[in-house]
């Protein structure tokens, strides 16, 4: 069993940045997409404040967005090529940070408690798209810049373990 620390009290940055070293930590013996997928979601869950859900959207071959791992509500299944905010970070390759999802055109409520949003496309080494990173929450406007380069570190640490 990995045991995580209590980082709610630290800064921002300091949180990121523990979360790095628990990722790394958590990841590291296994390459298993599913399985580091699974517990990357459940790590971000347990430490980031103030989600209502978080996890990954999976490219399949017909350019379509599937539902993988995740913490949260149910979810949307299947998310077609380009749409909402993931299929346009998907589309883009660019991180979509959405202050009030209610703004964004094409936003897919999949859970209505959502109000804003980060969505990091994730690269594998050779520039394929394996899928996006979702991560919701009840508060508009409630990830800021630092939350922004968190979660690509973040993402950046769970692409090294499994690519
Ligand atoms: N809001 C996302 C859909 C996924 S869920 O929020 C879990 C979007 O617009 O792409």
């Amino acid at each position: 069993m990995h045991a995580i620390s209590n980082l709610e009290h630290l800064p921002k940055r300091d949180l990121y940045a523990a979360l790095q070293r628990e990722a790394a930590a958590l990841l590291g013996g296994e390459r298993d997409l599913i399985a580091n997928a699974a517990n990357f979601a459940a790590l971000v869950w347990q430490q980031v404040p103030v989600l209502n859900w978080c996890g990954f959207y999976l490219l399949k071959p017909d350019g379509d967005l599937l539902v993988g791992p995740f913490q949260g509500k149910p979810a949307c299944v299947r998310i077609a090529n380009g749409r909402g905010v993931c299929g346009t970070a998907a589309v883009t390759r660019r991180t979509q940070r959405v202050q009030d999802v209610n703004d964004f055109p094409g936003h897919i409520a999949c859970d209505a408690a959502s109000r804003s949003e980060i969505v990091v496309p994730l690269q594998r080494g050779d520039g394929t798209l394996l899928g996006v990173w979702d991560v919701d929450s009840p508060v508009p406007a409630r990830f800021d810049a630092e939350d922004e380069a968190g979660m690509e570190a973040l993402c950046r640490v769970f692409m090294a373990s499994i690519d």
